[in-house]
């Protein structure tokens, strides 16, 4: 074996052990490994001095070289182990987490108390075979007023304070047009419950110049004022709370006869009486009677064939006596502090 090519093959050892081991980072190992023991690394590199040695010299250099590739190999396992480990402990401390840090609260909505009470009112009605509808907020004035026997220059009409689209279109400023769409669309007997927004040019403490109703129509072959009354009072007591009383006070709607007005004994106070129900022991919560047989005609129902009885409610009232809202303007204003409060 030449004694020059030995010679080489340690200093290539001893240069590529202390490579090696200083290297700083798995990518210079890497680039180490291959400059040493690559393709054309210095061990390659090295053999080609065999093609100049003695046949006996050469298995003696093969091996030698063998010895010092498997050598380097293990040197480089050992290394690049080392510095895996390390990088991985840098990067776990770059990347920390601090479990004791508090954690991202997302708030939890809530259904609007409006959507609410409606959800529950149509639950009740639907145990008594109601199903819910709900028309056009810009009416024609036929279905908002004429259908309803409320006629052009009536003092009905006064009763409502009106926003006008154009001289035949009105924003519906009630529910009760809805009774006249099912009326003239849907097949006898008939249950539904028509809701939603509602609009009136008024707008004070009590009243806002958007709110919503819900009303209730039944038709069917002889229905009297006793299953209004029986309807009512279920709802009542389903909807406030068993023990509250029902009370009704002749009144007058143009689209029913006889009409009245619906009362409950406050269901805050149960009748003692307190400020909700300004010390009467009562609280009104709607209007109800008799489908008034011109309102059949309208709608071209055999009368008295077909009879019925229907009522509303308002429900930002049922809201506020429910739950002992005092301002209705807290409804449509959505401050979250006011919402939240109804998060089940
Ligand atoms: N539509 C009436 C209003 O807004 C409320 C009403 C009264 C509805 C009597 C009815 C009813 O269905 O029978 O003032």
């Amino acid at each position: 074996m030449s004694n020059t090519s030995a010679q080489k093959l340690d200093s290539i050892q001893n240069a590529a052990q202390t490579a090696f081991k200083a290297a700083s980072s798995s990518k210079d190992l890497y680039d180490l490994k291959v400059q040493f023991l690559g393709k054309s690394g210095s061990l390659t590199e090295i053999m080609k001095e065999m093609a100049s040695m003695s046949k006996e010299e050469k298995p003696l250099f093969g091996k030698k070289v063998n010895e010092v590739k498997q050598l380097l190999e293990a040197v480089y396992s050992e290394a690049e182990e080392a510095l895996k480990k390390n990088e991985i402990s840098a990067k776990m401390a770059a990347e920390e987490l601090d479990l004791t840090l508090p954690g991202f609260a997302r708030s939890k909505g809530s259904q609007h108390p409006v959507n609410m009470v409606i959800e529950e009112i149509f639950g009740i009605m639907s145990r008594l075979g109601y199903s819910i509808r709900t028309g056009p907020l810009i009416e024609k004035d036929y279905y908002n007023f004429e259908a309803l026997n409320i006629p052009a220059d009536h003092p009905a009409r006064d009763m409502q304070d009106t926003f006008f689209i154009d001289k035949t279109h009105v924003l519906r400023t009630h529910t009760s047009p809805i009774q006249i769409h099912s009326l003239e669309t849907e097949a006898l007997p008939l249950r539904v419950i028509g809701t939603g927004p509602v609009f009136r040019c008024d707008s004070d403490i009590s009243h806002l110049p958007n709110f919503h109703q819900i009303e209730a129509l039944c038709v069917d072959e002889k229905v009297s004022m006793a299953d209004l009354k029986g309807t009512i009072s279920f709802f009542v007591r389903e909807y406030f709370g068993a023990g509250l009383k029902t009370r009704f006070r002749p009144s007058f709607f143009p689209f029913t006869e006889p009409s009245a007005e619906v009362d409950c004994s406050c269901p805050i106070c149960k009748g003692k009486g307190c400020s909700l129900c300004k010390h009467t022991g009562w609280i009104e919560i709607g209007g109800c009677g008799l489908v008034n047989p011109k309102v059949f005609h309208a709608a071209k129902i055999e009368y008295p064939k077909y009879q019925g009885f229907a009522f509303g409610f308002g429900i930002e009232r049922m809201a506020i006596i429910k739950y002992g809202i005092e301002d209705i303007r807290l409804f449509p204003e959505n401050d979250v502090r006011f919402l939240r409060q109804f998060v089940k």
